[in-house]
């Protein structure tokens, strides 16, 4: 986990059913992401503030707008990649050991998370120095 980088996160193409009723979305635990999802968490009516900042030592997670548009910054201490999610359809596979910042959230935003584990603070890293350190530079 100490050794994960910015690449190793990707946008990932959530499937979706269309015909004329719309579009259905769907996401199953240990198939369409590869992690069984122990918790949900949802971030909305975010002001200006960014919101994170802050790693995970274990915890994965997969980041979907599901409303409107919201910018996710990783930053593994060396490089910094910044992703947009603005679709329903897409979603951010982010791995631990990661630093990261959501920002940008338009109006009426809605920000889901899937994660792999129940909240526990110990996974939570919340000092960047301290994140350096975790990751050995
Ligand atoms: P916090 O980690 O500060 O939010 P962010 O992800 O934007 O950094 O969480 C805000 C509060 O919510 C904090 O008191 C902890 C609580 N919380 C839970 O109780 N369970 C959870 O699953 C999460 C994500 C947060």
């Amino acid at each position: 986990m100490k050794q994960t980088t910015v690449h190793d996160c990707k946008i990932v193409d959530i499937r979706k059913y269309t015909d004329n009723r719309g579009y259905l979305s769907v996401i199953e635990g240990c198939i369409d992401i590869p992690f069984e999802i122990k918790r949900i968490y949802y971030l909305y009516m975010v002001p200006e503030a960014a919101r994170g900042a802050h790693a995970h030592k274990a915890l994965q997670q997969f980041m979907i707008a599901t409303s409107g548009s919201v910018h996710i910054t990783l930053d593994d201490g060396t490089e910094k990649k910044t992703f947009v999610l603005d679709k329903p359809w897409k979603g951010l596979l982010v791995v631990p050991g990661l630093w990261r910042t959501l920002d940008n959230f338009s109006g009426g935003a809605v920000c889901m998370v899937l994660a792999s584990e129940k909240y526990e603070a110990e996974d939570y890293i919340r000092d960047y120095g301290e994140f350096l350190k975790y990751k050995e530079l």
